[in-house]
């Protein structure tokens, strides 16, 4: 990609190197699924990804995350490149069929093992263990029996976060419920292009009340087997939604497309309920009878931190004639709206450079965003738990990887992050998405997000420039000029 001279123009900047607050939390994220591999080994059995891309024509080339990064078996060289990163934290995804196989009944001591093992290495490096409990990898058997759009796999959840914190309790002080509901709800409901691939939108906003649900019942599961101390949270990849002019219409559409996006979590989650507009918007498909008496107070849990993932603003319009195009609006088109009740709203590109996934690079965002969760949530301290871009990137003669372009980006966005915290912003850490190349859904290997280049056939792991440039930005705890 190329970036766009207004992203990262100098003059938009100002000279001074930028210091972060001190103890702010620098760190690399990744999943399960993503990297692990090992997919049949110590009790591992399918989960809904697995099947996924089984399925001819989900992922592309029929990638799948039977071997990925080997990550299972070279976790503790990944834990030694983080240490040579110098990073202070470590985000990472517990694959719940590796732990509970069956999505019922109890944990596979291998299984837990694993996670123990490389939570000790961690904190052995002095690297904080960032643990989230779902990262996608539904137990196939619990899709069988109806998946997240049923009640029951909301006790599932909270069982599984039970053994998990059973387990791993005495080291994790820091967890996420979940990363990216929208993405479970909608991509893997309504649009299908994710796993289990359905295109069901009211089992999409079914799917998206039982994860708010099963958020809260597990935060209760964790917080019964942790100290005062620890931190629970929640990730959402929440929506930058512009309007592409200021008409009512066009204002109507990214009101509507807010709603489902972030307003559809952050209302039961932050302020204890749906919000009346996207009932209404629904209204012709459901009459949300799911929501029983007490779901919203259950979903409602102090939450010690958010999480917050972001790459690229959503822009919208009123119909206006021309055919609605999802393919802008995340993760690949399927002839299937992600939207439920919104099929008319149209996405547009947005101006500007745009990345290897073919999104719009936009700090400002990124910014806009935090500031609006600071209007909206004063006393949440926010936690940026995904950031980064895909990239054209090769292995050059010498056997380096050059990623000016990576850089570029993360300069800019880490900017539009420390503007943020000047505004007041409380922003306590930025977790680079990825530590390593690694398997982009429904893109297979094709995408490539590391900070360290990961050569597939022999497994080597190849740190790019971008991973120089973030250890010392680490090291720092403050941006270069
Ligand atoms: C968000 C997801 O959490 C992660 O799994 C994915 O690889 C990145 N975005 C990039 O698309």
């Amino acid at each position: 990609m190329t970036i766009a001279s207004h992203t990262v123009a100098p003059a938009a900047l100002p000279t001074a190197a930028r210091t972060f607050p001190p103890g702010f939390l620098w760190g690399t994220a990744t999943a399960a699924y993503q990297i692990e591999g090992a997919a049949a080994e110590d009790g591992r059995t399918p989960s809904i990804w697995d099947t996924f891309a089984r399925t001819p024509g989900k992922v592309r080339n029929g990638d799948t995350g039977d071997v990925a990064t080997d990550h299972y078996h070279r976790w503790r060289e990944d834990v030694a490149l983080m240490a040579d990163l110098g990073v202070g934290a470590y985000r990472f995804s517990l694959s719940w069929p590796r732990i509970q196989p069956t999505g019922r009944g109890p944990a596979v001591q291998k299984g837990l093992d694993f996670y123990r093992r490389l939570t000790d290495e961690l904190l052995a490096k002095g690297i904080r263990p960032v643990a989230t409990l779902y990262h996608w990898d539904l137990p196939q058997e619990l899709e069988d029996a109806g998946g997240w759009p049923e009640r029951a796999t909301t006790d599932r959840f909270a069982e599984y976060a039970a053994l998990a914190v059973e387990a791993l309790g005495d080291r994790v002080h820091t967890w996420t419920t979940l990363n990216e509901p929208w993405c479970s709800a909608f991509l893997g409901h309504a649009s299908g292009v994710h796993a289990p691939g359905r295109t069901d939108p009211v089992a999409a906003l079914r799917a998206a009340h039982h994860l708010n649900l099963a958020h809260g019942k597990a935060v209760q599961a964790l917080r019964a087997g942790l100290p005062d101390e620890a931190d629970v949270s929640i990730t959402l990849n929440l929506h930058h939604v512009r309007a592409r002019t200021d008409s009512p219409q066009d204002a109507d559409a990214a009101r509507r497309i807010d709603a489902l996006a972030n307003r559809v979590f952050t209302g039961p989650l932050l302020s204890g309920a749906y919000p009346a507009d996207l009932l209404t918007d629904t209204a012709r498909l459901t009459d949300w009878s799911f929501v029983r008496d007490g779901d919203t107070a259950t979903i409602r849990q102090r939450l010690d931190f958010l999480g917050v993932n972001y790459y690229t603003p959503t822009l919208v319009s009123a119909a206006d004639g021309t055919a609605a195009d999802h393919s802008f609006d995340g993760h690949g088109a399927s002839g299937h709206s992600p939207w439920p009740g919104a099929d008319d709203v149209v996405f547009h590109r947005p101006p500007g450079s745009t990345t290897a996934m073919g999104w719009a690079v936009d700090p400002s965002g990124l910014h806009d965003l935090l500031l609006r969760l600071k209007a909206e949530v004063p006393d949440l301290p926010l936690m940026i738990t995904e950031n980064g871009v895909a990239c054209d990137d090769y292995v050059d003669p010498s056997g380096t990887v050059h990623d000016p372009d990576r850089i570029a980006y993360l300069h800019g966005h880490l900017a539009a992050v420390h503007r943020a915290i000047e505004a007041g912003v409380d922003v306590r850490g930025y977790f680079l998405w990825s530590l390593l190349d690694n398997f982009e859904w429904g893109y297979g290997y094709s995408k490539r997000f590391g900070a360290v280049y990961v050569d597939y056939p022999t497994g080597r792991r190849i740190p790019k420039a971008s991973a120089r440039w973030y250890a010392e930005v680490a090291r720092a705890n403050a941006l270069p000029e």
